[in-house]
């Protein structure tokens, strides 16, 4: 057992942690007042690697380990989890379900761009009518022997506007069920194809979330990932490291608000001293400490588990119900340390508060996290 992070980690997590405070911080609470796209930060941090952290060099990728990525999205969230979305899903989703499940033609039409961060990917699961239950999809791929024909709705997609190659998850034999599902890579620009309007948030409103609609849209088989009927498999296998992305975000969701409060306690006076020096204060900032390590330690703990080529269904999941739930408590926690100045946009502590709630809800709410946790410990 080894707590020591390499010299490569410590350097990736100051990279990311300057990138955060020098490109990200100027201009956060414009761009989450006017739901502005984070463009050129995007764009910036696709050159520094961060886009396709953990993809080969082979590929256009950092080749990074996942315990890398644990770090960068901390540090990124911190600051700004409408930019660190679109890195979590460009990584854990749409880049290594592609350089895990893809065939080499695939990795290198469609990888080689997103991993270097020419472009960035979407990942397109959730339906007006799928959310948790995933195997209800309702979005059909006809087969028509050398293309399948796709017709359907997708919602609350991250990178929807933005994304120029889509991982699109279809029904072909709904007489199969999850079997009959298959994942699908779609071009943007394919004729049929059509962008519903920006959808207008509570949190995370950088971000560029919509619908995106299906009409009667070829698509080659070649563009298939796996064999036929592999698709639902796909989306879990891809979703339990997305979910470690996502705890990741939670948890700097949930340190930076507390470093924000550690900060303002020392600073703020009241009846006659710091506020730091009342115990009120001190015992939530002990909570906030403790529950934001243990939040990282099972990020960590995750992370290591996948570079170690374990199982890590159950850690990515557990780390995710723990951080995201701990991301929500210590914003909160954070606003009334605040007191008046945290309800006000300034502070970024409510921006963070408002940020934390989605990470309870997206890539499987907290109550699928304990569905697939209780069937991992009950078997
Ligand atoms: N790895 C591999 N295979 C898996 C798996 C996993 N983690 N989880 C399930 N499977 C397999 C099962 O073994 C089963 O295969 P067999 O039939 O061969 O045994 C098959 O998939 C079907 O599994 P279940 O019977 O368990 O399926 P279910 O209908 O009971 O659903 C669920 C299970 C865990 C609730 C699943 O539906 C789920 O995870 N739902 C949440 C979906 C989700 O996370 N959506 C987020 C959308 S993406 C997003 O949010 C991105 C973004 O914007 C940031």
């Amino acid at each position: 057992m080894d707590f020591q992070f390499t010299e490569e980690h410590l350097m990736i997590q100051k990279a990311a942690r300057d990138f955060a405070v020098n490109e990200l911080l100027p201009g956060v609470i414009e761009r989450d007042e006017h739901q502005k796209f984070p463009t050129e930060q995007i764009k910036k941090l696709g050159e520094l690697g961060f886009l396709g952290m953990m993809v080969s060099p082979k590929y256009g990728g950092a080749g990074l380990d996942t315990i890398s990525y644990v770090l960068a999205m901390e540090e990124i969230s911190k600051i700004d989890a409408s930019a660190s979305v679109v890195m979590s899903v460009n990584n854990s989703l749409v880049c290594w379900g592609l350089e895990t499940f893809g065939t080499e033609e695939q990795k290198q039409k469609y990888l080689v761009p997103l991993a270097s961060g020419q472009i960035i990917g979407a990942f397109m699961l959730s339906e007006p009518e799928a959310g948790s239950d995933a195997t209800s999809q309702r979005t059909t791929a006809e087969d028509m022997g050398d293309h399948y024909l796709v017709n359907g709705t997708k919602n609350w997609i991250t990178n929807g506007g933005t994304a120029s190659v889509y991982l699109v998850i279809v029904q072909t034999h709904p007489e199969k069920g999850s079997k009959g599902i298959n994942a699908l890579i779609i071009e943007k620009d394919t004729p049929g194809v059509t962008i519903g309007p920006k959808e207008n948030k509570l949190g995370i409103r950088g971000s560029d979330t919509h619908s995106v609609m299906f009409q009667d849209v070829k698509v080659p088989k070649e563009n298939r990932i796996g064999e036929d009927g592999f698709g639902f498999k796909f989306a879990m296998k891809t979703l339990a490291g997305g979910r470690i992305g996502i705890a990741s975000q939670a948890l700097g969701i949930a340190s930076g608000a507390y470093e924000l409060a550690l900060k303002y306690s020392k600073e703020r006076k009241a009846f006659g001293k710091e506020i730091s020096h009342h115990q009120a204060i001190q015992f939530k900032l002990a909570d906030m400490a403790t529950k934001v390590e243990a939040s990282r330690l099972l990020c960590l703990k995750a992370a290591w588990e996948k570079d170690q080529h374990l199982d890590y269904t159950l850690s990515g999941s557990m780390a995710k119900v723990f951080a995201s739930e701990t991301a929500m408590w210590v914003t909160t926690e954070a606003v009334q340390v605040h007191g008046g100045y945290g309800f006000v946009k300034e502070y970024h502590v409510e921006r963070l508060m408002r940020d934390a709630k989605i990470t309870q809800i997206y890539e499987g709410t907290s109550e699928i996290q304990r569905i697939v946790i209780s069937r991992s410990i009950l078997g």
